[in-house]
């Protein structure tokens, strides 16, 4: 149960991230809901109440209002590092206790584009934006300890690398490759937050969740003709986002994971990375080179 728990869910409004919001509302936490767009997330926000409230307890057994979970909007635009930190510095002034952090947003496969800051967008949002958001709440985090840090990552990491090189892609840019890499970064950033949090009683552990029917393809492209196939076999094949959300809402909630730390998992279970996930050298490389890049370098 997740009552009187705060936990903040990065790109609420779609998929993955909206289906976790619905599953922790169940269980009465109270869900800031981080999103880039205020309409978007009211829209989404009156069905997931509406989703949450479905398979709630009959009337009679109900909990009184102030028990039940709640749901708050929070714009949080995480290509914009100014955002993230008046997003952070608005958690920080009203929020006494963070419980969970759900580092979920993501764009995938967009075209070549840089964020305001510079920045690649699929590494600048799936990577250092979330990277700076993480920093800045770490304090809130820790004084609210046994807490934890979820980050959804993907099995798209394999068919990349980090190219310290090259991390704005201004050389060349593939958009696979470029997801690919901010989602490695994702796992890295695992590992090195992992090591720098042991003994705070913050735990982070990483996930990837399969293959979703979600909004997330939306870059792209299709034949107009092979888009109805494309649709069917997506809907036999693919999972749903709420099958998609199981282990965000398992790493959010589990007794199990209490204490856990560092990990990769995937269908509740852990899984081990590929070695370039879990090498110590490359992951505090990154981690030094992503605090020059969000300005926390000291
Ligand atoms: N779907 C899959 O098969 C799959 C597989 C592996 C991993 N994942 C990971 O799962 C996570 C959730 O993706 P999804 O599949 O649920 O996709 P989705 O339906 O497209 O949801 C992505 C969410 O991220 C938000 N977002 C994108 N850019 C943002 C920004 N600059 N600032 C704040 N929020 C932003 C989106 O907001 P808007 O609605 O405003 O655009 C949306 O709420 C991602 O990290 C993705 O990499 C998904």
């Amino acid at each position: 149960m997740m009552r009187g728990k705060t936990v903040i869910i990065t790109g609420a409004n779609s998929g993955i991230g909206r289906a976790t919001a619905v599953e922790l509302l169940r269980r009465h936490a109270r869900v800031i809901m981080a999103c880039r767009s205020a309409e978007r997330a009211e829209e989404a926000a009156a069905e997931i109440r509406q989703q949450a409230a479905a398979v709630e307890s009959p009337p009679e057994a109900e909990p009184q209002i102030s028990e039940r979970g709640e749901l708050i909007i929070k714009l949080l635009d995480l290509a914009s590092l100014a955002s993230v930190r008046r997003f952070c510095d608005e958690i920080i002034r009203e929020e006494p206790c963070i419980d969970v952090l759900i580092n979920n947003a993501g764009v995938y496969q967009c075209p070549y584009t840089k964020t305001e800051d510079g920045f690649e967008m699929q590494f600048a949002v799936n990577h250092l934006g979330h990277f700076l958001l993480t920093h800045l709440l770490l304090d809130v985090l820790k004084r609210s300890a046994p807490s934890r840090i979820v980050v959804v990552s993907s099995k798209l990491y394999k068919y990349a690398e980090i190219n310290f090189e090259d991390l704005n892609s201004e050389q060349s840019y593939d958009k696979a490759f470029a997801y690919g890499r901010s989602k490695l970064a994702n796992l890295l950033f695992t590992l090195e937050l992992s090591r720098r949090l042991e003994g705070s009683g913050v735990t982070v552990n990483a996930l990837t969740p399969g293959i979703v029917r979600t909004n997330l393809g939306r870059h792209v492209y299709i034949p107009l003709l092979v888009k109805p196939l494309f649709s069917l076999f997506s809907w036999a094949f693919f999972r749903t986002p709420e099958q998609g959300a199981q282990t965000s809402v398992y790493l959010a909630c589990s007794p199990d994971v209490e204490g856990v730390q560092g990990k990769c998992f995937a269908d509740c279970r852990e899984e081990e990375p590929l070695p370039k996930a879990t090498d110590e050298e490359v992951a505090k490389k990154l981690w030094d080179i992503s605090e020059v890049m969000v300005g926390i370098s000291k």
